[in-house]
């Protein structure tokens, strides 16, 4: 049987490292780090969304705020907005909560954000960074899957990751921070998407699988290696009408039939998805970090 990564717990251990980081600089008396997250429009899963980043954000003593605008908000206003934080000196992180509403270009907003306020670490210049190996800000959700390997000290040194997905805010950005020749990664990475003639060839061969697809159950124990370690990303709503909502939340791998052969597997919910709001409050204590240090 695999031990499972505890995502929820290594989310709760960073954030308390974080507190203990913002208290010491209450203490002294010095500025906290601030976060705006931007939101337009009612969209109600970004609505809760936008509530637990703010929360996870004061609970550990920075600065939050919500920008709630309604989804008749203009682009040319929302890039005002933008503007208007990238000056403002008490908020070291700018988080524009996606999808944006039809009328407003995301490309457009996203690149109007100082990329060192860019917590979210989606601007071009931040992705051509990662690829590059510079210092940047890394996407949430990858950020949090090599932070899971780092903490189960699973060596990924030399070994074959196979992602499955190949999305800008998954699949592209985890691959190319497991690819960097540095310790935490260094690892041979082979990328899949839906066009793959015969997914499991790669699948099988992987000493570390990362699926990112967006498909509940997909990953079976029969595509996978003896002994591999299994991170699952997907979030995908099936049907239970044991369930009060009527639903429940599934991965993207089959966990039942899967851990069974695997090594290490992550848990939906309770792997990947905690970490997303904790790498979100590192990499505001980073940016905040970076811009008083005149980085
Ligand atoms: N906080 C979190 O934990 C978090 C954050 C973000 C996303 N997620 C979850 O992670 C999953 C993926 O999200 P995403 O935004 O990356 O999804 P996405 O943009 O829909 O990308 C899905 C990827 O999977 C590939 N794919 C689909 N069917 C496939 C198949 N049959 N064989 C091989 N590849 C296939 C697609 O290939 P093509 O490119 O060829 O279409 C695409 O690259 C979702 O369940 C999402 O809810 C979780």
């Amino acid at each position: 049987m695999a031990q499972i990564i505890d995502g929820k717990k290594v989310a709760e251990e960073i954030r308390v490292e974080l507190k203990i980081k913002v208290s010491k600089l209450i203490q002294s008396g010095k500025q906290v780090p601030g976060l705006v997250t931007i939101l337009v429009g009612d969209n109600p899963a970004s609505q809760s969304y936008v509530n637990s980043k703010s929360k996870a954000c004061s609970e550990i003593g920075m600065l939050s705020k919500i920008e709630k605008h309604t989804e008749d908000f203009s682009e040319e206003a929302l890039l005002k907005l933008v503007n208007s934080y990238n000056e403002n000196k008490d908020y070291h992180g700018i988080l524009v909560q996606l999808p944006l509403p039809k009328h407003i270009n995301e490309q457009k907003i996203i690149e109007a954000i100082d990329p060192a306020k860019d917590v979210d670490g989606f601007h071009p210049v931040s992705v051509g960074n990662l690829v590059i190996g510079k210092n940047t800000f890394y996407p949430c959700t990858p950020y949090g899957v090599v932070e899971l390997l780092l903490r189960y000290n699973i060596p990924t040194e030399g070994k074959h990751v196979v992602v499955v997905g190949r999305s800008n805010i998954v699949g592209k950005p985890v691959a190319n921070m497991l690819l960097q020749k540095k310790k935490g990664a260094n690892a041979v990475v082979t990328v899949c998407h839906s066009a793959a003639e015969d997914l499991t060839q790669f699948t099988k061969s992987a000493d570390i699988l990362i699926a990112a697809i967006g498909k509940a159950h997909f990953i079976k124990a029969d595509m996978i290696k003896e002994g591999a370690v299994i991170i699952d990303v997907g979030i995908n709503r099936v049907e239970d009408q044991a369930s009060k909502k009527g639903y429940r939340l599934v991965g993207d791998v089959d966990f039942a039939e899967v851990e069974k052969k695997a090594s290490f597997i992550t848990p939906v919910p309770g792997g990947v998805g905690p970490m997303t709001i904790a790498m979100l409050l590192k990499n505001t204590f980073e940016a905040y970090s970076r811009i008083n240090s005149g980085l």
